[in-house]
């Protein structure tokens, strides 16, 4: 299969099993097409977007002893994952150009956010929540539509927003786990896993495609662009392991710690 039809089944098709359906035939590149920019996913109607602030709050950890407050985190994370996903698709789509290899490489995260999309759903739809009962939001999506290049790509989605995963998916198993739920907890240590390979590709995407000369933190605050801003990359508690195992260096992963150009790129 051509990675263009690949990305177009994901932006174009409603059907989430059509989405997340998992591409057992190899995939190609000869034919990327023309550069398009797709304006918002096809979805089915009950995981349309809905307006802002239309969509429930994540619950806070205290409530996890209650199933249905579990299920509503995994139903928000489901989207979070299903968002991830199509921008992913929405980039091979609008930078056709881009290298092969790179393109090749999406696809091969583009499978993990597949299976991470289903897994939160499912165990959604196993503590009494189906995927699609309650409205979802655009955020990710949304934020997406600024890139105008790979790079605003690569410092926006694998480093900030896959970065601030790095955070999340260890306090949420650390939630899960306190309330007694295993099954979640250790849904949150295989995305996290996951997480260092995608951010560990963005970084390596962003060095091969920066002006070189330029550091990896210039090359990431200039790409990233508001409301987006090195301090969206970290969770509550900013864990420097697993960007270590990710590639960042020591320096990144100090500037990132510090909060260091935060103020100044808020104000860009
Ligand atoms: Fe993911
Ligand atoms: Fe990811």
């Amino acid at each position: 299969m051509e990675l263009r039809t690949f990305a177009e089944r994901i932006l174009l098709v409603e059907s989430l099993d059509v989405k997340l359906e998992r591409v057992t035939e190899s995939l190609t590149d000869s034919v990327p097409g023309e550069a398009i920019r797709i304006e918002e996913p096809a979805r089915s109607i009950d995981l349309v977007f809905a307006p802002r602030r239309g969509a429930p709050s994540m619950p806070h950890q205290s409530t996890f002893a209650e199933p249905r407050k579990r299920a509503i985190a995994h139903h928000i994370l489901a989207n979070h994952e299903l968002q991830a996903l199509e921008v992913m698709a929405w980039v091979l789509l609008a930078f056709p150009d881009a290298p092969t290899e790179f393109r090749m490489g999406m696809a091969e995260v583009m499978a993990d956010e597949q299976r991470h999309t289903r897994m939160h759903a499912e165990q959604a739809a196993a503590l009494g929540i189906r995927f699609g009962e309650l409205p979802v939001n655009c955020y990710i999506w949304k934020k997406s539509q600024q890139f105008q290049s790979v790079l605003d790509y690569l410092a926006g989605l694998p480093l900030t927003f896959e970065g601030r995963n790095l955070d999340h998916t260890l306090e949420f198993e650390e939630f899960f786990e306190a309330a007694g739920d295993s099954r979640s907890a250790a849904i949150m240590k295989a995305i996290h896993r996951d997480e260092i390979h995608h951010v560990s590709f963005g970084l390596k995407w962003l060095r091969l495609l920066k002006p070189s000369g330029q550091s990896d933190w210039d090359a990431y605050v200039e790409h990233l662009h508001w409301p987006l801003r090195p301090d969206k990359s970290i969770g509550d508690i900013f864990h420097p392991e697993p960007r270590l195992a990710a590639g960042m260096t020591p320096e990144f992963i100090a500037r990132l710690q510090s909060g260091e150009d935060s103020a100044a790129q808020a104000r860009k």
